[in-house]
């Protein structure tokens, strides 16, 4: 049977880096996201006689060994639940540029997760589908809900409590946001492999997982009085603190270009102008400008003559993952 699966990009608001089991995928740090309205991943799986291999077409083209290998191997979870040996065509797009720090592994691996449990004939409820997601990507997890969406750490050494739960619905506050897409070229050192050499030679990695439930905290927090400003100042400085972390890595992360700084930049002189917009950025030099209600098209208009800017993406809030195809 063949399923298709949508599953929408997140954003987190007070981030996650590094793991407590690298094997299983637990994070060591819990995060809160954003679910991104603009961005999704649209995949189709169709378990088949036929096959030899599994095949990934990636955005029209046949996809690499590696990235196959990685969605196939993947896929085994769901033919070991079902019974069954059979290979997989996995037909996969992304409506934005992938593998630039745009999130494409979360709403790719929440997409290939749902759409794969219902090929599969499988039933598993949400905090299911997120525990299957994380073991693809860790910000997978979030990407099963839609809104606002709390991921944990969890305790237990099996993962089973390493899940994200929803917060609040995509209406429940409508923030806005812009991507600023600064380069489009894939990134020289991943999230998985950037978290793992952080955790093992950065002195400052065990202040990172002392300090984080507390900004948790302060976000859930600001997220249920809807306090605009508290939210985006956490989330500056908990994006501040991950970049920072990263470059005390040894060899040093550094995730931003030139173009990033400036960015970052504009959006506290903005600010200081009264135009109250706060940035965040994850594993990529792409910055992400969270805006109040109906705000993200003036804050647009100030930055968008930046030179270099090679293009901007305007979303609300998006919904959770869900299937399209119902025969
Ligand atoms: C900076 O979820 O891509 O975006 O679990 O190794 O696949 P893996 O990592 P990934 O890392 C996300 C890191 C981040 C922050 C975040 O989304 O919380």
């Amino acid at each position: 049977m063949k399923k298709t699966a949508i599953a929408h990009a997140n954003i987190a608001l007070v981030k996650y880096w590094g793991k407590r089991d690298i094997a299983l995928n637990l994070p060591a740090v819990g995060s809160i996201s954003m679910t991104l309205k603009a961005l999704f991943t649209e995949t189709s799986v169709e378990f088949r006689e036929d096959l030899e291999q599994d095949l990934l077409i990636l955005n029209g083209d046949k996809a690499s060994e590696t990235q196959a290998r990685r969605a196939g191997q993947f896929l085994e979870l769901f033919r070991e639940e079902a019974g069954h040996q059979r290979k997989a065509k996995i037909v996969t797009r992304n409506n934005f540029p992938t593998g630039a720090g745009l999130a494409s592994s979360a709403s790719g691996f929440a997409a290939l997760t749902l759409a794969a449990s219902k090929a599969a004939q499988l039933t598993h409820s949400p905090a299911r589908l997120s525990e299957l997601a994380r073991l693809g990507s860790g910000s997978a997890a979030r990407s099963i809900f839609g809104g606002f969406v709390e991921m944990d750490h969890g305790k237990n050494s099996n993962g089973s409590d390493s899940v994200a739960r929803p917060m609040h619905p995509a209406d429940y506050w409508p923030l806005e946001m812009l991507i600023l897409i600064t380069s489009e070229a894939e990134k020289e050192i991943g999230s998985t492999a950037g978290m793992n050499l952080t955790a093992e030679t950065s002195p400052y990695y065990k202040a990172w997982i002392d300090t984080a439930e507390a900004d948790l905290k302060r976000m859930r927090q600001a997220i249920d009085d809807r306090n605009f400003t508290r939210l985006g100042e956490i989330a500056e400085y908990s994006c501040l603190k991950m970049h920072g972390l990263a470059m005390s890595a040894d060899p040093g992360i550094l995730y931003w270009n030139g173009l990033s700084m400036t960015l970052i930049q504009a959006v506290r002189k903005l600010r200081k102008n009264g135009i109250e917009a706060y940035f965040t950025i994850d594993a990529g030099p792409q910055i992400k400008v969270i805006c109040p209600p109906g705000g993200a098209a003036k804050v647009r208009s100030h930055l968008e003559n930046i030179d270099g800017i090679r293009s901007i993406l305007t979303t609300g809030i998006g919904p959770a993952a869900y299937i399209v195809d119902d025969e």
